[in-house]
């Protein structure tokens, strides 16, 4: 295993699994000293982290900007159009100049190949804070959420319903397949997972025993599983499919029929905003099966981590 230091997170494949478990690791440590009353863990004294958006955040946006408080360091956060990108100023150019400055680049994007050009020109780490193609920081809040609810990762069963070539459910996929986990995702046609991210995804599996599969009914996918997970149906950039994506994707939402469907004791997770009434009902999201909550607070001790790891 290399080091992680100066490495980029663009995509949960960038990492390899035990490279994942270090993180994953980290985060319990880090949790449990903030728990035990440490709120300052100083290892990154002096280092900046910059954070870019092209599109809102609240979650990403804060924990990252807490995390690195909590770390000793500083952050400064900016909208992409209000830097000189937003004029025109190429991504060579401000990667460039933003190496000379902070320790480290977190952006969020609409594509993704804006967030593997930064890298290429940027001689600190590169985090990707979501693209259009992955969400890797949520998913590992996620699986260190499953961990902490089941108390294991490989041969847990998830279930994600709905966009199967959402960002999120992409990032949840491989980073399933990274840890030999099982994961069954229910998708009408039309919206399968991304073939490249999918192949990668199968390719992990094969050294991990872990199992990856596209359906297109939702019973199928839930019966058995630990886990239930679901996403937007309009991601942010999709504003102009909404019409045919909530009709689309309507037989998928997550209702307490669907919920019984899986085991007694699985967890309903969802990586928020949601859109309640749409891809789930509030008596779910609210209901005692949800860990929504836990999930949210755990992007704060898993970006930590990261950081620290990365920085
Ligand atoms: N889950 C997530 O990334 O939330 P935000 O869009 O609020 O950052
Ligand atoms: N798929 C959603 C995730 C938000 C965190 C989006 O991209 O808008």
């Amino acid at each position: 295993m290399r080091g992680l230091k100066g490495r980029d997170y663009i995509s949960v494949v960038d990492f390899s699994p035990e490279e994942l478990w270090k993180v994953l690791e980290l985060s319990k440590e880090l949790k449990l000293r903030t728990y035990g009353g440490e709120r300052v863990i100083p290892v990154l004294q002096g280092k900046t982290l910059m954070l870019i958006f092209q599109k809102p955040s609240t979650r990403t946006r804060v924990s990252f900007e807490v995390a690195m408080k909590q770390l000793g360091g500083f952050t400064v956060t900016a909208n992409w159009t209000e830097l000189q990108l937003g004029r025109g100023e190429t991504i060579a150019d401000t990667a460039r100049t933003l190496s000379r400055y902070v320790d480290g680049i977190a952006a969020r994007v609409f594509s993704h190949r804006d967030l593997t050009e930064l890298a290429e020109y940027a001689s600190v780490p590169v985090i990707n804070a979501l693209s259009d193609t992955e969400h890797p920081v949520q998913a590992l809040a996620d699986f260190f959420t499953i961990w902490e609810k089941k108390g294991r990762v490989a041969g847990v069963r998830v279930a994600f319903l709905g966009d199967g070539s959402d960002n999120v459910a992409h990032s949840l996929m491989l980073m399933a397949a990274s840890l030999g986990a099982s994961i069954r995702i229910a998708a009408p046609k039309g919206y399968d997972p991304n073939p490249r991210i999918l192949s990668l995804a199968e390719e992990r599996a094969r050294f991990t025993g872990a199992t990856v599969e596209v359906v297109r009914d939702v019973e199928e996918a839930v019966r058995g599983a630990d886990v239930v997970y679901t996403d937007v149906w309009v991601s942010m950039g999709q504003e102009a499919e909404a019409e045919r994506r909530l009709k689309d994707l309507s037989p998928y939402r997550v209702t307490k029929e669907v919920m019984a469907m899986a085991k007694p004791d699985a967890i309903f997770m969802h990586c928020l905003p949601a859109k309640r009434g749409y891809e789930v009902v509030d008596e779910v999201i609210d209901g005692p099966q949800s860990v929504v909550w836990d999930q949210a607070e755990n992007r704060l001790h898993t970006q930590k981590a990261l950081l620290a790891l990365l920085l």
